[in-house]
């Protein structure tokens, strides 16, 4: 029986070493040796990566099969929405984001929750009475979840051939380690193998597999980013942990559009699906108050009316201060630069403070011109209708650029009773008024929303 050899690289100049070392003798890097397989035990269990005896031949593109995949409802709107439609069979799907964001308890909720379908949960980070006491929380509607309390990859597949579950979930894959291979559960070629091995099994049963991974703040964790490319579906969840939205974004997929965006609110009783942003993105409000401004944007196919807010006031120290959350800060400084070169408005001894409401992050360019104007609300000290809603990218010489899908930002204002919209006038063209209620306000520049809203 053949052993499995392993040896160590160096992850900078590739020199090779039979064990380990911390100072690269030929590069003289330091900490850049990881191990690698190179030859595998034979017997491992079927799953685990080894070369097969078949040898796949060229088919011509006709001849191969294909039906329509279809998807699994999980029973949770917006984790559908953000794999594109449902679980597709055989896909490997990592679900990445950092410690204590609620990765685990959305993972669990889908277990508990999708209808006839087993599910198998190997958890290595917590303990069956821990997995116990959040499924109570949360709620359990489906039967046949089961959990699973391993880290070794040949175990688990025993248990799984045993089981045969139609979806299997692992939390973390940071906990996987493989017999194969004698580095610590967690190191890079721990992570990449037990990967390999999930992936394996994935496409050779057609089960899908949700892998779990943590990231750092740093994002320095070489773990998930070392993965993106050998699953076919890779979803963030993010939020501000003082806030209690949660973001579900797709970063990669093979089986659907990245741009989609799922929404949760973390509760006391697990995860709440918000299927309607725009009513919990809109903070109570105070039509008084200067500094906030209404953007109607759109992530993904979904339109949604957030709240921009901001604080402009004089500098206190020397060198004025910049701060956005949920937004680009060099955006946010581009704008103030627009605002200061081509409008004459002196911000550069201004202190700036923007906030997207409910602490998400946005990348709609259309929500430039609601930040303007929220830093213009600010900096005039007057306030702008909460009845006004914005949808426009501001250009580098202050002009109003259009926007894709102005129709149905347009629906979305029109339907939540806002009374008026400013967009770009070059968005006009092709655009039916009058199936709005809604006033429709083009401007050209800056210069015209400002006459419109302070004048
Ligand atoms: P968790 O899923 O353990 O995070 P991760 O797996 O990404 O590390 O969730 C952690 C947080 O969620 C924890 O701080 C408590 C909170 N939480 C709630 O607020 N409500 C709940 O019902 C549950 C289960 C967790
Ligand atoms: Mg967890």
């Amino acid at each position: 029986m053949a052993k499995t050899k392993t040896t160590f690289y160096c992850g900078n100049c590739g020199a090779q070493s039979l064990k380990w070392i911390g100072k690269c003798p030929s590069c003289g890097e330091w900490n850049t040796y990881v191990e690698e397989v190179i030859q595998r035990e034979d017997g491992n269990h079927k799953w685990s990566r080894q070369s097969s005896g078949s040898i796949s031949k060229p088919k011509l593109i006709s001849e191969i099969k294909y039906e329509e995949q279809n998807r699994k409802d999980t029973n949770n709107e917006e984790f559908n929405r953000v794999l594109g439609g449902g679980l597709v069979p055989g896909s490997l799907i990592l679900v990445g984001g950092e410690p204590g964001i609620g990765k685990s308890t959305l993972m669990l909720q889908i277990a508990l929750n999708i209808k006839n379908f087993k599910v198998l949960y190997v958890s290595g980070e917590e303990s069956e009475l821990q997995i116990k006491m959040r499924a109570e929380r949360v709620g359990v509607k489906n039967a046949e979840c089961y959990i699973l309390n391993e880290t070794t990859t040949q175990n688990i597949f025993q248990q799984i051939e045993e089981l045969l579950p139609d979806l299997v979930v692992i939390d973390s894959i940071q906990t996987l380690s493989t017999n194969i291979i004698e580095s610590t559960a967690g190191s890079i070629s721990q992570i990449k193998e037990c990967a390999a091995e999930m992936q394996k099994f994935s496409k050779l049963t057609g089960t899908p597999v949700i892998l779990i991974g943590h990231i750092t703040k740093d994002g320095n964790l070489a773990g998930p980013k070392l993965l993106e490319h050998m699953v076919d579906t890779v979803l963030q969840f993010e939020g501000d942990r003082n806030y209690g939205y949660r973001i579900l974004r797709s970063v990669k997929n093979r089986f659907g559009s990245t741009s989609e965006l799922g929404i949760y609110e973390m509760q006391s009783t697990g995860l709440r699906e918000v299927s309607n942003p725009s009513e919990i993105l809109l903070s109570q409000r105070d039509d008084t108050l200067s500094g906030t401004a209404i953007a109607a944007t759109i992530e993904g196919m979904r339109p949604m009316l957030i709240e921009t807010q901001a604080l402009v006031s004089s500098a206190a120290y020397g060198t004025p201060q910049r701060s956005a959350t949920g937004f680009d800060i060099r955006r946010l400084g581009m704008l103030l630069a627009v605002l200061e070169k081509r409008h004459g408005f002196r911000l550069g001894i201004k202190d700036v403070f923007l906030n997207i409401a409910g602490g998400i992050r946005v990348d709609d360019p259309a929500i430039d011109l609601a930040v303007i104007c929220s830093v213009l609300s600010s900096n005039e000290d007057i306030a702008i209708s909460p009845k006004d809603c914005f949808a426009a990218e501001v250009g580098l010489s202050g002009e109003i650029r259009p926007v894709n899908r102005i129709d149905q930002r347009i629906a979305e204002a029109d339907k939540l009773g806002f009374d008026r919209i400013f967009i770009s006038k070059y968005n006009l063209k092709g655009l039916e008024k009058t199936k709005y209620n809604i006033e429709i306000i083009a401007v050209a520049n800056v210069e015209d929303v400002f006459s419109n809203l302070f004048a």
